[in-house]
């Protein structure tokens, strides 16, 4: 039998009919790769190996997905996360981030400025409030009160660039802003646990006070440790109005593969917003990761990759299939 019947069949054999419709029972199946990593763009490259080095040393899925988008959140070339980000419509870089573990515990924090480790801020609300989200002043100063440093975060590129856009003054997007976005990861460990996070300096030249999906549970990012993950890049409006990521493994728990149920989410993006003036312009992209180890990235338009990382691949880059 092939390998890709195999997973079909070993995922279609692992359901289960429940008094809710269908649910996807954890398979515990040994053959299928796990642990395995994906992430969004190739951005993901780096940070899937960073995270994968963590897991083999034994510090947790959770460590392991905060550090890897920690690479992209302190690297100044990223243009759309953390670090270097392109600040809003006033010049200001203003972060949104969320992390998510196996026991649905979740943290998020939005429109936080100053703070270079967004991810490692809202592992804190998840850890140490009794509280999901914190916002702006907020977050900064639970930061702070943490051990946080204030630090400039808009670059001399990042301010050069908003004074060019300043010209003009046009918000419209540009999908596939330099072959990637917001970096979201996912990974299941040795023992089929879901964790999840997601980070960004969100829409360049948005207005200030502006908070897109990514801090967002069941937009940006969501798991459910018996069904799989999903997480979200692109423009944030889209993915929140149809409760993207929640939705991705919604549709995998009522028996679709990660594949099949970012094609169905993105459909419904692509119907809600054919008809609005976004449209141009628009792109979102979802990957997921089922339970039984299986995996996918999907777009609606072309140019969205992920990388992969498991035990027979190295942090590879794969171009998603996409709609249009
Ligand atoms: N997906 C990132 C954002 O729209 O802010």
């Amino acid at each position: 039998m092939s390998r890709r019947k195999f997973i079909k069949n070993t995922v279609l054999g692992s359901i289960a009919t429940s008094g809710f419709g269908i649910t996807v029972k954890n398979p515990k199946n040994k053959e299928l790769a796990v642990p395995r990593i994906i992430s969004t763009w190739k951005h993901g490259v780096e940070a899937n190996k960073i995270s994968w080095q963590k897991l083999k040393n034994g510090e947790g899925g959770l460590t392991a997905v905060e550090y890897g988008v920690r690479d992209s959140e302190n690297n100044p070339d990223e243009r759309s996360v953390g670090y270097g980000g392109l600040p809003d419509r006033e010049g200001k870089v203003t972060l949104d981030a969320c992390i998510m573990n196996s026991n649905n515990d979740c943290g998020s924090v939005s429109f936080l400025e100053n703070i270079k480790n967004p991810i490692s801020v809202a592992r804190l609300v998840m850890e140490k409030t009794p509280h999901v989200m914190i916002s702006g002043k907020g977050a900064y100063d639970f930061a702070i009160k943490n051990g946080f440093k204030r630090e400039n975060l808009l670059t001399e590129q990042s301010k050069k660039d908003w004074e060019d856009w300043l010209k003009k003054s046009e918000h419209k997007p540009v999908i596939n802003i330099e072959n990637h976005d917001t970096i979201s990861m996912l990974l299941i460990d040795s023992d089929r646990n879901l964790f999840g996070a997601c980070t960004t300096s969100g829409a360049a030249w948005k207005m200030h006070g502006r908070v897109g999906d990514s801090p967002i549970i069941g937009a940006g990012l969501f798991l459910d440790n018996d069904v799989g993950a999903a997480a979200a890049t692109g423009l944030g409006e889209a993915v929140i109005r149809t409760a993207g990521s929640a939705m991705v493994v919604e549709c995998m728990r009522n028996g679709m593969s990660p594949l099949d149920a970012c094609k169905e989410v993105v459909h419904r993006i692509s119907k809600l917003h054919r008809n609005r003036p976004e449209w141009e312009y628009l792109q979102v992209g979802f990957i997921a990761l089922s339970k039984s180890g299986d995996y996918a990235g999907y777009s609606l338009k072309k140019g969205f990759n992920f990388a992969l990382t498991d035990d027979q691949n190295d942090s590879i880059l794969i171009d998603a299939k996409y709609r249009i």
